[in-house]
């Protein structure tokens, strides 16, 4: 089975879990194509009979051109197997024990997008990003600190260099994508 990766992404985040995605599809015997929506308009999905959308969330939206791709396939998307995944801040509110800010993420970031472009995805993936506070802006690093720098801390979430924390627990990643693969080939 072919199988196509579109993703989006504004920090870095979703390049490396889509390639992870990729990764282990491949170990189980797909034929995986990778492709970053900003670099590349996607014109025929024909060849691919599982398609895997994942879009970075800011400010619950998602990076355009991959809702832009979502919104134009959403049609052909009925007679193949899709899966759709976010990278977001969504673990942090789960380490919390946050159950209504989950539910309201799980929503925006990817809930709505389903019944907009009534699809019907074979699974969903919530994964973490990368806060990175030494990239933001004055402003947008001092709302992001006051809301994330201690429960960063306080649940050992990774500091992979300083002030800068990755979220992705890459055996969840890898999980869900031997899921999908399953899933994809029954
Ligand atoms: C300005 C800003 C706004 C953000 N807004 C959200 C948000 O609304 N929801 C969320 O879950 N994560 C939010 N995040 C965290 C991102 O989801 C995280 O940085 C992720 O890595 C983005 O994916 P990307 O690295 O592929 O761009 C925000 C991050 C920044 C810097």
């Amino acid at each position: 089975m072919k199988a196509l990766i579109v993703y989006g992404t504004r920090y870095g985040a979703t390049k490396g879990t889509s390639e992870e995605i990729a990764k282990v599809l491949r170990d189980e015997n797909l034929d995986v194509k990778v492709v970053n929506a900003q670099d590349e308009k996607v014109k025929d999905i024909s060849e691919y009979g599982l398609v895997i959308v994942g879009s970075g969330v800011a400010c619950g939206r998602w990076v355009n051109e991959a809702e832009d791709f979502l919104k134009k396939f959403r049609k052909e998307f009925e007679n193949k197997k899709l899966a759709l995944f976010v990278s977001s801040v969504e673990p942090i509110a789960k380490k919390e024990g946050n159950t209504a800010e989950v539910a309201k993420m799980h929503k925006i970031d990817l809930e709505d997008r389903v019944s907009k472009y009534s699809l019907k995805p074979i699974t969903t993936g919530f994964f973490g990003g990368i806060i990175d506070f030494n990239k933001m802006g004055f402003l947008t690093r001092k709302g992001m600190e006051a809301a994330f720098k201690t429960p960063l801390q306080k649940h050992g979430f990774k500091e992979t260099a300083p002030n800068a924390y990755d979220l992705r627990d890459w055996d969840e990643i890898r999980n869900w994508a031997k899921e999908t693969a399953k899933k994809a080939q029954e």
